[in-house]
Protein backbone atom coordinates (compact mmCIF):
# COMPACT_ATOMS: atom_id res chain seq x y z
CA UNK A 1 0.00 0.00 0.00
CA UNK A 2 2.43 2.55 1.43
CA UNK A 3 4.76 1.98 -1.75
CA UNK A 4 1.52 2.16 -4.29
CA UNK A 5 0.90 5.74 -2.95
CA UNK A 6 4.68 6.70 -2.78
CA UNK A 7 4.48 5.48 -6.79
CA UNK A 8 1.87 7.84 -7.46
CA UNK A 9 3.03 10.80 -5.49
CA UNK A 10 6.37 10.83 -7.55
CA UNK A 11 4.62 10.02 -10.76
CA UNK A 12 2.84 13.36 -10.35
CA UNK A 13 5.83 15.01 -9.41
CA UNK A 14 7.49 13.98 -12.42
CA UNK A 15 4.10 14.64 -14.55
CA UNK A 16 4.05 18.20 -13.41
CA UNK A 17 7.57 18.61 -14.27
CA UNK A 18 7.05 18.22 -17.43
CA UNK A 19 4.36 20.44 -17.84
CA UNK A 20 6.68 23.65 -16.73
CA UNK A 21 8.90 22.63 -18.97
CA UNK A 22 6.29 22.48 -21.82
CA UNK A 23 6.16 24.91 -24.11
CA UNK A 24 3.24 27.24 -22.81
CA UNK A 25 1.86 27.16 -26.10
CA UNK A 26 -1.15 26.06 -28.27
CA UNK A 27 -2.44 25.13 -31.51
CA UNK A 28 -5.73 24.46 -32.36
CA UNK A 29 -6.85 22.55 -33.64
CA UNK A 30 -3.68 20.63 -32.89
CA UNK A 31 -4.15 18.34 -36.29
CA UNK A 32 -5.81 19.64 -39.70
CA UNK A 33 -6.70 17.97 -42.51
CA UNK A 34 -6.49 20.38 -45.67
CA UNK A 35 -8.02 19.11 -49.17
CA UNK A 36 -5.11 20.36 -52.35
CA UNK A 37 -6.56 24.28 -52.85
CA UNK A 38 -8.70 24.53 -49.97
CA UNK A 39 -8.24 27.69 -47.23
CA UNK A 40 -6.76 26.82 -43.93
CA UNK A 41 -6.54 28.90 -40.65
CA UNK A 42 -5.14 27.54 -37.63
CA UNK A 43 -4.15 29.65 -33.91
CA UNK A 44 -1.66 29.86 -31.78
CA UNK A 45 -2.06 30.53 -27.92
CA UNK A 46 0.48 31.06 -25.87
CA UNK A 47 -0.47 30.69 -22.05
CA UNK A 48 2.18 33.31 -20.36
CA UNK A 49 3.75 36.64 -21.46
CA UNK A 50 4.95 36.65 -24.42
CA UNK A 51 7.72 39.11 -26.28
CA UNK A 52 7.56 37.57 -29.96
CA UNK A 53 4.95 34.96 -30.93
CA UNK A 54 5.21 33.88 -34.72
CA UNK A 55 4.44 31.29 -37.66
CA UNK A 56 7.49 30.05 -38.87
CA UNK A 57 6.20 28.97 -42.25
CA UNK A 58 7.04 28.99 -46.47
CA UNK A 59 3.85 30.50 -46.92
CA UNK A 60 1.53 32.35 -44.29
CA UNK A 61 4.50 33.08 -41.66
CA UNK A 62 3.17 35.77 -39.16
CA UNK A 63 4.12 36.70 -36.13
CA UNK A 64 3.14 39.68 -33.21
CA UNK A 65 4.66 41.21 -30.36
CA UNK A 66 1.65 42.47 -28.45
CA UNK A 67 -1.02 39.59 -28.35
CA UNK A 68 -0.44 35.81 -27.05
CA UNK A 69 -2.41 34.40 -29.98
CA UNK A 70 -1.29 34.38 -33.40
CA UNK A 71 -2.92 32.64 -36.94
CA UNK A 72 -1.48 30.97 -39.20
CA UNK A 73 -3.56 31.62 -42.46
CA UNK A 74 -3.82 30.21 -45.58
CA UNK A 75 -6.52 31.17 -48.61
CA UNK A 76 -5.87 28.24 -51.01
CA UNK A 77 -3.39 25.79 -49.73
CA UNK A 78 -1.34 24.78 -53.08
CA UNK A 79 1.91 24.02 -51.65
CA UNK A 80 3.36 20.73 -50.38
CA UNK A 81 5.41 22.53 -47.36
CA UNK A 82 6.54 21.32 -44.48
CA UNK A 83 4.90 21.82 -40.86
CA UNK A 84 4.24 24.96 -40.11
CA UNK A 85 5.68 25.83 -36.78
CA UNK A 86 4.69 27.97 -34.25
CA UNK A 87 7.46 29.53 -32.03
CA UNK A 88 7.35 31.84 -28.70
CA UNK A 89 10.19 34.06 -27.24
CA UNK A 90 9.45 35.03 -23.68
CA UNK A 91 10.13 36.78 -20.77
CA UNK A 92 10.99 34.15 -18.17
CA UNK A 93 12.69 30.98 -18.85
CA UNK A 94 12.30 29.15 -20.50
CA UNK A 95 12.58 31.74 -23.26
CA UNK A 96 11.99 30.28 -26.75
CA UNK A 97 10.02 26.99 -27.63
CA UNK A 98 8.22 26.19 -30.51
CA UNK A 99 5.41 23.81 -31.62
CA UNK A 100 5.00 21.92 -34.54
CA UNK A 101 2.02 21.74 -36.74
CA UNK A 102 0.29 18.53 -37.50
CA UNK A 103 -0.45 19.01 -41.02
CA UNK A 104 -2.06 17.03 -43.72
CA UNK A 105 -2.55 18.20 -47.43
CA UNK A 106 -4.07 15.84 -49.19
CA UNK A 107 -5.09 15.58 -53.20
CA UNK A 108 -7.84 12.88 -54.65
CA UNK A 109 -6.09 10.36 -57.18
CA UNK A 110 -6.48 12.22 -60.95
CA UNK A 111 -7.72 8.76 -62.10
CA UNK A 112 -7.53 4.82 -61.06
CA UNK A 113 -7.49 2.07 -63.68
CA UNK A 114 -7.33 -0.74 -64.36
CA UNK A 115 -5.58 -3.78 -66.81
CA UNK A 116 -4.36 -7.21 -67.20
CA UNK A 117 -0.94 -7.29 -67.34
CA UNK A 118 0.61 -8.11 -70.93
CA UNK A 119 -2.88 -9.77 -72.10
CA UNK A 120 -5.75 -8.68 -74.21
CA UNK A 121 -9.08 -10.77 -74.90
CA UNK A 122 -10.12 -13.65 -73.13
CA UNK A 123 -8.20 -15.43 -70.37
CA UNK A 124 -7.77 -19.61 -70.00
CA UNK A 125 -9.03 -21.38 -67.57
CA UNK A 126 -6.43 -22.20 -64.87
CA UNK A 127 -3.81 -19.94 -66.01
CA UNK A 128 -2.07 -17.27 -63.81
CA UNK A 129 -2.71 -14.01 -65.10
CA UNK A 130 -1.80 -10.35 -63.79
CA UNK A 131 -4.85 -7.32 -63.05
CA UNK A 132 -2.62 -3.76 -62.23
CA UNK A 133 -4.54 -1.27 -60.47
CA UNK A 134 -2.71 2.71 -61.75
CA UNK A 135 -3.88 5.34 -59.14
CA UNK A 136 -2.60 8.88 -60.67
CA UNK A 137 -1.24 11.91 -58.66
CA UNK A 138 -2.71 10.63 -54.98
CA UNK A 139 -1.34 12.19 -51.82
CA UNK A 140 -0.20 11.52 -48.51
CA UNK A 141 -0.22 8.16 -50.31
CA UNK A 142 0.84 7.14 -46.68
CA UNK A 143 -2.92 6.96 -46.01
CA UNK A 144 -4.24 5.46 -49.30
CA UNK A 145 -5.57 2.22 -49.56
CA UNK A 146 -6.38 0.32 -52.74
CA UNK A 147 -9.31 -2.21 -52.68
CA UNK A 148 -9.68 -5.14 -54.90
CA UNK A 149 -13.12 -6.30 -55.89
CA UNK A 150 -14.77 -8.85 -57.38
CA UNK A 151 -18.08 -8.23 -58.31
CA UNK A 152 -18.98 -6.92 -54.58
CA UNK A 153 -16.19 -8.90 -52.71
CA UNK A 154 -13.22 -7.56 -51.43
CA UNK A 155 -10.92 -9.94 -52.12
CA UNK A 156 -8.27 -8.15 -51.19
CA UNK A 157 -6.42 -4.56 -50.28
CA UNK A 158 -2.79 -2.62 -50.16
CA UNK A 159 -1.99 0.05 -48.01
CA UNK A 160 1.01 2.27 -48.77
CA UNK A 161 1.69 3.32 -45.14
CA UNK A 162 5.49 2.40 -45.17
CA UNK A 163 5.96 4.77 -48.19
CA UNK A 164 6.73 8.27 -47.06
CA UNK A 165 6.19 11.00 -49.48
CA UNK A 166 3.68 14.30 -49.00
CA UNK A 167 3.53 15.06 -52.65
CA UNK A 168 1.21 13.54 -55.43
CA UNK A 169 2.61 10.21 -56.31
CA UNK A 170 1.80 7.46 -59.01
CA UNK A 171 1.03 3.68 -57.10
CA UNK A 172 -0.06 0.67 -58.14
CA UNK A 173 -1.24 -3.03 -57.23
CA UNK A 174 -0.99 -5.78 -58.57
CA UNK A 175 -3.70 -8.98 -57.78
CA UNK A 176 -2.43 -12.47 -58.90
CA UNK A 177 -5.54 -14.08 -60.56
CA UNK A 178 -5.88 -17.63 -61.62
CA UNK A 179 -9.54 -17.54 -62.91
CA UNK A 180 -11.95 -20.67 -63.11
CA UNK A 181 -14.62 -21.06 -64.94
CA UNK A 182 -17.22 -19.90 -62.04
CA UNK A 183 -15.42 -16.30 -62.79
CA UNK A 184 -16.51 -15.97 -66.23
CA UNK A 185 -17.76 -12.61 -66.80
CA UNK A 186 -17.19 -11.70 -63.54
CA UNK A 187 -15.95 -7.58 -63.14
CA UNK A 188 -13.24 -6.72 -61.40
CA UNK A 189 -12.35 -3.38 -60.17
CA UNK A 190 -10.59 -1.52 -57.67
CA UNK A 191 -11.02 1.62 -55.58
CA UNK A 192 -8.42 4.07 -53.80
CA UNK A 193 -9.48 5.71 -50.44
CA UNK A 194 -8.26 8.14 -48.78
CA UNK A 195 -8.33 7.62 -44.89
CA UNK A 196 -7.08 10.65 -43.04
CA UNK A 197 -7.90 10.15 -39.21
CA UNK A 198 -11.20 11.86 -37.46
CA UNK A 199 -10.12 15.20 -38.40
CA UNK A 200 -9.94 14.56 -42.48
CA UNK A 201 -13.35 14.27 -44.60
CA UNK A 202 -15.83 11.45 -43.40
CA UNK A 203 -16.25 9.38 -45.15
CA UNK A 204 -13.23 9.26 -46.42
CA UNK A 205 -13.02 10.52 -50.07
CA UNK A 206 -13.00 7.60 -52.64
CA UNK A 207 -12.21 6.71 -56.52
CA UNK A 208 -13.36 3.80 -58.13
CA UNK A 209 -12.01 2.40 -61.53
CA UNK A 210 -13.86 1.43 -64.33
CA UNK A 211 -14.95 -2.71 -63.72
CA UNK A 212 -12.56 -4.81 -65.97
CA UNK A 213 -14.77 -7.96 -66.90
CA UNK A 214 -12.86 -10.99 -66.81
CA UNK A 215 -13.85 -13.97 -69.75
CA UNK A 216 -12.67 -17.38 -69.18
CA UNK A 217 -12.32 -19.73 -71.67
CA UNK A 218 -12.55 -23.73 -70.86
CA UNK A 219 -12.44 -26.71 -72.40
CA UNK A 220 -15.67 -29.04 -72.73
CA UNK A 221 -17.03 -30.56 -69.19
CA UNK A 222 -15.89 -34.22 -69.18
CA UNK A 223 -19.34 -36.30 -69.63
CA UNK A 224 -20.02 -38.09 -66.60
CA UNK A 225 -20.69 -41.13 -67.48
CA UNK A 226 -18.93 -41.34 -71.14
CA UNK A 227 -20.53 -44.51 -72.05
CA UNK A 228 -24.25 -44.78 -72.07
CA UNK A 229 -26.91 -47.81 -72.47
CA UNK A 230 -30.42 -46.78 -73.89
CA UNK A 231 -33.04 -48.73 -74.52
CA UNK A 232 -35.20 -48.24 -77.49
CA UNK A 233 -38.89 -48.44 -77.21
CA UNK A 234 -41.78 -48.47 -79.75
CA UNK A 235 -40.79 -47.01 -82.90
CA UNK A 236 -40.34 -43.05 -82.25
CA UNK A 237 -36.48 -43.14 -81.85
CA UNK A 238 -34.56 -42.17 -78.92
CA UNK A 239 -33.11 -38.20 -78.14
CA UNK A 240 -29.27 -38.26 -76.97
CA UNK A 241 -28.51 -35.31 -75.11
CA UNK A 242 -24.72 -34.40 -75.57
CA UNK A 243 -25.07 -30.69 -74.64
CA UNK A 244 -21.62 -30.14 -72.63
CA UNK A 245 -20.48 -26.22 -70.71
CA UNK A 246 -17.46 -25.15 -71.76
CA UNK A 247 -16.37 -21.38 -73.37
CA UNK A 248 -16.48 -20.58 -76.12
CA UNK A 249 -19.67 -22.73 -76.39
CA UNK A 250 -18.70 -26.07 -78.23
CA UNK A 251 -19.60 -27.40 -81.53
CA UNK A 252 -20.66 -30.75 -81.80
CA UNK A 253 -19.88 -33.56 -84.04
CA UNK A 254 -21.71 -37.26 -84.65
CA UNK A 255 -20.64 -40.34 -85.53
CA UNK A 256 -22.07 -43.72 -85.92
CA UNK A 257 -22.49 -45.80 -88.88
CA UNK A 258 -25.87 -44.59 -89.83
CA UNK A 259 -24.40 -40.79 -89.60
CA UNK A 260 -25.76 -39.77 -93.43
CA UNK A 261 -29.21 -40.61 -92.43
CA UNK A 262 -29.25 -37.21 -89.93
CA UNK A 263 -29.62 -33.91 -91.02
CA UNK A 264 -29.01 -31.94 -87.70
CA UNK A 265 -25.20 -33.83 -86.92
CA UNK A 266 -23.81 -30.63 -85.85
CA UNK A 267 -26.47 -29.86 -82.77
CA UNK A 268 -25.94 -31.15 -79.57
CA UNK A 269 -29.25 -33.34 -79.07
CA UNK A 270 -29.62 -36.00 -81.87
CA UNK A 271 -33.34 -38.35 -82.13
CA UNK A 272 -31.57 -41.59 -83.12
CA UNK A 273 -34.27 -43.57 -85.18
CA UNK A 274 -33.15 -47.47 -84.71
CA UNK A 275 -30.38 -48.86 -82.46
CA UNK A 276 -26.42 -48.86 -82.58
CA UNK A 277 -23.59 -46.78 -81.53
CA UNK A 278 -23.63 -42.84 -82.04
CA UNK A 279 -20.74 -41.44 -80.40
CA UNK A 280 -20.86 -37.46 -79.89
CA UNK A 281 -17.88 -35.18 -79.32
CA UNK A 282 -17.92 -31.56 -78.02
CA UNK A 283 -15.01 -29.47 -78.77
CA UNK A 284 -13.68 -26.28 -79.00
CA UNK A 285 -10.54 -24.75 -78.91
CA UNK A 286 -9.36 -26.12 -75.57
CA UNK A 287 -10.03 -29.34 -75.65
CA UNK A 288 -12.85 -31.96 -76.54
CA UNK A 289 -14.92 -34.75 -75.13
CA UNK A 290 -16.66 -37.64 -75.84
CA UNK A 291 -20.13 -39.41 -75.08
CA UNK A 292 -20.66 -42.72 -76.49
CA UNK A 293 -24.49 -43.82 -76.76
CA UNK A 294 -25.44 -47.68 -77.56
CA UNK A 295 -29.01 -47.81 -78.11
CA UNK A 296 -30.40 -51.48 -77.81
CA UNK A 297 -34.18 -52.31 -78.84
CA UNK A 298 -36.20 -53.50 -76.50
CA UNK A 299 -36.51 -57.35 -75.84
CA UNK A 300 -40.14 -58.17 -76.74
CA UNK A 301 -42.00 -58.97 -73.71
CA UNK A 302 -41.17 -62.09 -71.86
C1 LIG B 1 5.18 -7.75 -69.92
O1 LIG B 1 5.83 -7.62 -71.15
C2 LIG B 1 7.02 -6.87 -71.07
C3 LIG B 1 7.57 -6.69 -72.48
O2 LIG B 1 7.30 -7.80 -73.28
C4 LIG B 1 8.03 -7.61 -70.17
O3 LIG B 1 9.20 -6.87 -70.05
C5 LIG B 1 7.41 -7.78 -68.79
O4 LIG B 1 8.26 -8.54 -67.97
C6 LIG B 1 6.06 -8.47 -68.89
N1 LIG B 1 5.45 -8.48 -67.59
C7 LIG B 1 4.89 -9.56 -67.06
C8 LIG B 1 4.32 -9.41 -65.72
O5 LIG B 1 4.86 -10.63 -67.64
C1 LIG C 1 -7.62 -5.74 -45.64
O1 LIG C 1 -7.81 -7.13 -45.81
C2 LIG C 1 -7.73 -7.86 -44.61
C3 LIG C 1 -7.86 -9.33 -44.96
O2 LIG C 1 -7.00 -9.66 -46.00
C4 LIG C 1 -8.84 -7.44 -43.67
O3 LIG C 1 -8.72 -8.14 -42.45
C5 LIG C 1 -8.71 -5.96 -43.40
O4 LIG C 1 -9.81 -5.53 -42.64
C6 LIG C 1 -8.67 -5.17 -44.70
N1 LIG C 1 -8.32 -3.81 -44.38
C7 LIG C 1 -9.07 -2.80 -44.77
C8 LIG C 1 -8.55 -1.47 -44.39
O5 LIG C 1 -10.09 -2.95 -45.39
C1 LIG D 1 -29.89 -31.15 -72.94
O1 LIG D 1 -29.16 -31.02 -71.72
C2 LIG D 1 -28.94 -29.70 -71.33
C3 LIG D 1 -28.04 -29.70 -70.15
O2 LIG D 1 -28.31 -30.78 -69.30
C4 LIG D 1 -30.27 -29.01 -71.10
O3 LIG D 1 -30.07 -27.69 -70.72
C5 LIG D 1 -31.10 -29.07 -72.34
O4 LIG D 1 -32.37 -28.52 -72.09
C6 LIG D 1 -31.25 -30.47 -72.84
N1 LIG D 1 -31.93 -30.45 -74.12
C7 LIG D 1 -32.93 -31.27 -74.42
C8 LIG D 1 -33.54 -31.13 -75.77
O5 LIG D 1 -33.31 -32.15 -73.65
Amino acid sequence: MMQNSLRYVLLLIALHTVWSDSCSLEITPARVVVAFGEPVTVSCVASRPVRVLGWESAIGASHTQRDTSVQWQVDSLIDWIEEPICYGVFFTAPRQCEEKLNLVLYKTPDSISISLVNHTGAVVEGREYQLLCEVQNVAPVQYLTLRWYRGQVEVYNHTFSELSPTTPVQVSSTLLINPGRAEDGAPYRCEAALELGPEGPQPPPRVKSQPITITVHYPPDPFSPEQEVVELVGGEGVVLNCSAGGNPPPSYSWSSPKLEEFSDENQPVLTAPSSGTYTCTASNLLGKASKTFTIKTKSKGV
